[in-house]
């Protein structure tokens, strides 16, 4: 069977037109949906998931010692947990919150890895506490700590360096990571310094190996596998200069997905094949022992199985010809759009077959923001009442979703085979109101 690489689809995989006209995912009518789980809805399709699992492991495949970790910051839930344990995978935390939703989902910790560029003394402690979690290490202050607080628990952290490899991939300037001045990593000509004060604490710290990630929504592969040849060099280099041989080698993430048609990323498959590929040769060149290689998708993961259903409330038309349909959400759920001028392909739910319009219309949000516009140039007419689906949002919507507004955070659905399942419950006006508290001398 061809490998489906999902990143490259708009829709899930299992995305359908059923007999009522309507937009089916995971077998399961996105109109039932609605009603009986209310809008906005986030609907996570399993199918997709899982097939993009397979896509990455079939591609690392050629090397013999890859693996995959989930970059939880694109999605995370108990229920998430559980599918990327399902599928091989270990996971990427970046939160003492993602820490205790793996550990409460009873994820094996000896595949999760903490990273972030500002780790809390707490957090450091945790994953130490926990014997098993790797810590990549940031910077010098940050190597300290772990140093630190090992000694003090009496046993030696595992750690990962993140280092800068000062390689910009094609994306948006927010979202980029490895470029020289970025405020993640060390840069590549305080490597050697950071060594040596793990040989200064080497009763504290296991070196195991260098991390680098260059950023998010990157189509072409070329910039991952120029990374691959500097972290290889680096390797080469600690070799040479510490005597180090090191276990692990973790390329970070960042694959792109496709939004709108013109998104052409490269396949989750090619990318990994790709990858693996480029590390065996590059390691063989130099005459390295390969070490295990780590590979952190997020978005390229969780993307494309995430649709929004959003109810149509008013809908206008100013003197100038602008239309707008106004939905039942917006920035609080999805504010990749006024972050970034983020683009996304809209559909009318409960009337696929419907034409679709030749003058464009814009999707906006009902929250404060002039700026909260989901979809600038939508080709189609609805009405009050149509469902309006969103699709490829599942990665960074839910996990960079607020309460602005006061409104309570979606519901999301995992489908599969016609089954509908809560994963994560829509928030409601008691648990906005859950952690006020009015001090006496106001109550009167
Ligand atoms: C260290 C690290 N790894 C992995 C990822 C996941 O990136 P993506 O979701 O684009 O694959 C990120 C996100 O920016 C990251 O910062």
């Amino acid at each position: 069977m061809p490998v489906v690489s999902p990143n490259t689809l708009i829709m899930p995989v299992t995305a359908k037109v059923n007999g009522n006209g309507h937009l089916s995912i995971g077998a399961c009518d996105t109109v039932e949906l609605a009603k009986r789980f209310g809008t906005p809805l986030w609907v996570m399709d399993e199918e997709t998931i899982l097939q993009a699992g397979r896509a990455l492991k079939e591609g690392l495949s050629v090397y013999p010692n890859a693996r995959g970790l989930y970059a939880g910051k694109a999605f995370l839930c108990m229920a998430m947990c559980h599918l990327v344990r399902r599928m091989g995978m270990g996971l990427d935390v970046v939160s003492e919150g993602e820490m205790y939703t793996a550990q409460q989902a009873g994820f094996p910790k000896d595949l999760i890895y903490v990273h972030g560029n500002n780790k809390s003394e707490s957090e450091i402690r945790n994953a130490i506490v926990s014997a098993g979690p790797k810590i990549v290490i940031d910077s010098l202050s940050e190597l300290e700590m772990c140093a630190r607080v090992a000694c003090e628990l009496k046993t030696r952290a595992k750690v990962l360096i993140r280092v800068i490899p000062d390689v910009e991939p094609d994306t948006h300037h927010h979202i980029v990571t490895g470029h020289a001045t970025s405020k993640f990593g060390v840069p590549l000509d305080e490597l050697d310094g950071i060594i040596d004060a793990v040989t200064a604490n080497i009763k504290q710290i296991e070196l195991l190996g260098l991390h680098a990630h260059i950023g998010s929504q990157s189509k072409e592969l070329e910039p991952f596998l120029e990374t691959v040849d500097i972290l290889a060099d680096l390797y080469k280099e600690t070799k040479t200069k510490h005597g180090l041989d090191l276990p692990l080698l973790d390329v970070g993430g960042g694959l792109g997905i496709t939004y709108i048609e013109a998104d052409k990323p490269a396949p989750i498959y090619q990318w990994a094949r790709q990858v693996a590929e480029r590390t065996l040769s590059a390691f063989k060149e130099r005459r390295l022992d390969l070490p295990e290689l780590l590979v952190e998708p997020g978005r390229s993961i969780i993307g494309p199985a995430g649709t929004t259903i959003y109810t149509v409330g008013h809908t206008k038309k100013l003197p100038d010809g602008t239309d707008y349909i106004a939905v039942d959400g917006g920035m609080a759920d999805n504010p990749r759009p006024i972050t970034y001028g983020a683009k996304y392909t809209p559909v009318v739910a409960n009337r696929m077959t419907s034409a679709s319009s030749k003058t464009p219309a814009a999707i906006v949000g009902r929250y404060c923001e002039s700026g909260d516009i989901i979809v600038e140039e939508a080709y189609l007419t609805a009405q009050t009442g149509d469902l309006i689906a969103v699709f490829a949002t599942g990665a960074y919507n839910y996990s960079m979703a607020s309460n602005y507004n006061r409104t309570g955070r979606p519901a999301c659905v995992l489908v599969r085979e016609g089954q509908a399942e809560i994963i994560i419950e829509r928030e409601n006006n008691d648990d906005l109101i859950s952690k006020d508290r009015v001090p006496e001398r106001l109550k009167n």
